[in-house]
C-alpha cells in the first residue's frame, strides 16, 4: 500500500474511533430543554474533519500508548473546538451563515441558543477534564494544558486579537503571528502534547512537541486563510471570501497570496525538521502535516 493510502486509512480509523467515543458520550446525554439537547448535538454531529482528535490519537500511539488513554481528553478538546466555531460564526464575531456544510448553529436555533450551546460545550469540556484529574498527577497536568491553551493565554486571546485588529491600520507580522499562534496553534498543540503529559514524557521532548504543534497550527491557519480565497464552498463547508470582505487581518491580507504559500512551505519544513529530532516513528504525523499543507477542505 502506498504511503498516502496508509495515511488515509489510519486517519479514517482515528476519525471512526472518535465518532464512536462521541456517540457514546451523546448517548448518555439527555439535556433539558429540548432546544439545548438539539443545538448541542447539531454542531457536534454536523461533520468536521476531527483533526484535533486524530492528532491526539496519533501522538498517543507514537509515544507507545493507546487511544483509550486520551479518549476523554480528545472529546473535551473537540467540544471546546466546536464551541469556538459556534461563537466564531455569530453575527457579533465573523457573522458566518454556514459551518461544516450546514447552516451555522445560530441560523438554526437563534443567537441566544447558539451562545448557550457554545457555553454548554465549554462547560462539559471542563467537567470531563475534572473527571480525568482523578487518574493522577500526569492527567492533572494534561487537563491544565487543555485549559490554558483554550483560555486567556490561548484561543480566547487569539480570537480577541483577531476581532480587535479587524479593519485596523498599522497591523504587522508580529500581531498576525500572535493571532495565529493563539487562536489556532494552541488548540493543535494541546492535541499533540496532552498524550506526552499523560505519559510523563521528558521535558526536552515535550518542548519539541510544543514547537511542532505551534508550527503545525500556524501552517493550519495560513492554509485556512489561503483557502478562504482559493477554496471551494462544497469542500470547505463555510462561506469563503469573507476575510477580505470583512477586513480581517489574515496571512493573505498581510503577505499576499504568493508569500503566504511560501510561509506555509516554511512552516511545513520546520514541522518535518522538528519531527526528525524526535526518537519516535513519526510517519503519520509527517503525513498529517503534508495533509494540512495540501488540503482543500
Ligand atoms: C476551523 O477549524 C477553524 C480554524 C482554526 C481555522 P477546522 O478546519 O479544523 O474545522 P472543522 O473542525 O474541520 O470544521
Ligand atoms: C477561527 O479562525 C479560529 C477559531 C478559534 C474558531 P477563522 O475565523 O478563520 O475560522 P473559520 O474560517 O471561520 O473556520
Ligand atoms: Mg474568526
Ligand atoms: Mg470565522
Ligand atoms: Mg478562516
Amino acid at each position: 500500500m502506498s504511503l498516502e493510502n496508509q495515511f488515509e486509512e489510519r486517519l479514517r480509523f482515528f476519525v471512526d474511533e472518535f465518532e464512536k467515543i462521541l456517540n457514546e458520550y451523546l448517548g448518555g446525554l439527555q439535556l433539558k430543554p429540548d432546544v439545548l439537547n438539539e443545538s448541542v448535538r447539531y454542531s457536534l454531529q454536523v461533520g468536521g474533519k476531527r483533526v484535533r482528535p486524530a492528532l491526539m490519537f496519533a501522538s498517543a500511539q507514537m509515544l507507545g500508548g493507546k487511544i483509550a488513554d486520551v479518549s476523554n481528553f480528545a472529546l473535551a478538546l473537540e467540544l471546546i473546538h466546536t464551541y469556538s466555531l459556534i461563537h466564531d460564526d455569530l453575527p457579533a464575531m465573523d457573522n458566518d451563515d454556514f459551518r461544516r456544510g450546514k447552516p451555522s448553529n445560530h441560523k438554526v436555533y437563534g443567537e441566544g441558543q447558539a451562545i448557550l450551546a457554545g457555553d454548554a460545550l465549554l462547560n462539559e469540556a471542563y467537567r470531563i477534564c475534572f473527571s480525568e484529574c482523578g487518574k493522577g498527577k500526569s492527567y492533572i497536568a494534561a487537563a491544565r494544558l487543555i485549559c490554558e491553551n483554550a483560555g486567556v493565554t490561548g484561543m480566547i486571546a487569539g480570537q480577541a486579537a483577531d476581532l480587535y485588529y479587524q479593519g485596523k491600520e498599522g497591523v504587522n507580522d508580529q500581531i498576525l503571528t500572535f493571532i495565529m499562534q493563539n487562536k489556532t496553534a494552541k488548540m493543535l498543540t494541546s492535541a499533540v502534547v496532552v498524550p506526552a503529559e499523560v505519559y510523563g514524557v521528558d521535558e526536552n521532548l515535550i518542548a519539541i512537541l510544543k514547537e511542532f504543534g505551534k508550527n503545525l497550527g500556524i501552517l493550519f491557519q495560513i492554509t485556512d486563510d489561503i483557502l478562504d480565497v482559493t477554496g471551494d464552498f462544497e469542500k470547505m463547508g463555510k462561506t469563503l471570501g469573507k476575510d477580505a470582505d470583512d477586513g480581517k487581518l489574515s496571512a493573505v491580507s498581510l503577505y499576499g497570496m504568493e508569500a503566504s504559500r511560501e510561509k506555509a512551505d516554511y512552516h511545513f519544513g520546520l514541522c518535518l525538521k522538528l519531527l526528525d529530532e524526535l526518537p519516535y516513528e513519526c510517519t503519520f504525523l509527517s503525513e498529517l502535516t503534508r495533509f494540512v499543507r495540501e488540503r482543500n477542505l
